[in-house]
């Protein structure tokens, strides 16, 4: 089957859920699951919702006036499917005006663009366990976030124009100390680069590899990518270092492009994955 090359990288996504609609549903069963119990912390004052607030990549927060409310419960069962988010409640009326509260509202608090993303309204008043599940996943950005179906969309929602994605399989030996390093470069461009991974074992992956115009012989390889222009740029590596990291996105925004030194190699008969 042949499709147009997608404007932007991440409306692959698009194109694959559109092909393959039990892309999506096979995605969200892998990403919980019953663990082990996590708490909810009761933020009883402004210092307490901030110091919270900036101990996580990604804070779920209840604003609740009222207590008895349906979503309450909802919220609370909430808590066993995201373990990587940490989850608060709070009634105290500073501690809401502070974060410009007027009625029961959640909000998802991220570090990786300091963002306040509130469920309010009717969006509220409509909350089910399915859509407070679906504002999570889409919403929960990491310093590295992998790259799927729900974490898509809010990617690309994010005010952070640059992406710099690591295209790798999650299963080989290696992986771990790249992501690790990864993690560690992220850090260094808070507010200014969302860092992606993209496993370059799930089928659903291979247009974001190439739109990238690589081949998987090519990965491991950092690619860099700018919303505003939709210009891209694409760095085979052996392995990950915070060096690398930073020179090929000092070099992406100076437009030295690295893309055509590897492309020649594509020169070879196209092989479809
Ligand atoms: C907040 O909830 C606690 C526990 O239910 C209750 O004792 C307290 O009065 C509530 N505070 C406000 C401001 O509603
Ligand atoms: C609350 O709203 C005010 C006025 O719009 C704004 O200056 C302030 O930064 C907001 N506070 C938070 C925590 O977002």
């Amino acid at each position: 089957m042949d499709i147009a090359q997608p404007r932007s990288w991440f409306l692959s996504f698009l194109l694959v859920c559109v092909l393959a609609p039990e892309v999506t549903a096979e995605a969200e069963a892998t990403s919980d699951g019953p663990t082990a119990a996590q708490d909810i912390t009761w933020l009883t004052d402004v210092p307490a919702a901030m110091a919270f607030i900036a101990a996580a990549e990604v804070a779920l927060i209840g604003f609740f006036q009222d207590l008895e409310i349906p979503a309450v419960p909802i919220f609370h069962d909430m808590v066993h499917n995201f373990q990587d988010v940490s989850f608060g409640i709070s009634n105290n009326s500073e501690v809401l005006a502070h974060y410009n509260i007027t009625g029961n509202t959640i909000s998802l608090f991220r570090l990786v663009d300091n963002e306040q993303l509130n469920l309010e309204g009717e969006d509220f008043e409509n909350i089910d366990a399915s859509k407070l599940s679906r504002f999570i996943e889409v919403n929960s950005l990491h310093m590295v976030t992998e790259y799927g179906p729900a974490t898509a969309i809010g990617l690309f929602s994010s005010n952070i124009k640059i992406h710099l994605l690591l295209l790798m399989n999650k299963a080989s030996p290696e992986y771990e100390e790249n992501v690790h390093r990864f993690q560690q470069a992220a850090k260094l461009f808070q507010g200014k680069v969302l860092f992606i991974l993209v496993d370059s074992e799930k089928k659903e992956n291979e247009r974001v590899i190439s739109y990238f115009k690589l081949k998987k012989s090519q990965l491991p390889a950092l690619t860099i990518y700018r919303t505003l222009d939709d210009e891209w740029d694409a760095l085979p590596i052996t392995e990950v270092s915070i060096e690398h990291v930073q020179n090929f996105y000092d070099g992406f925004l100076e437009g030295k492009l690295l893309r055509e030194n590897h492309e020649s190699e594509e020169k070879t008969p196209k092989v479809e994955l």
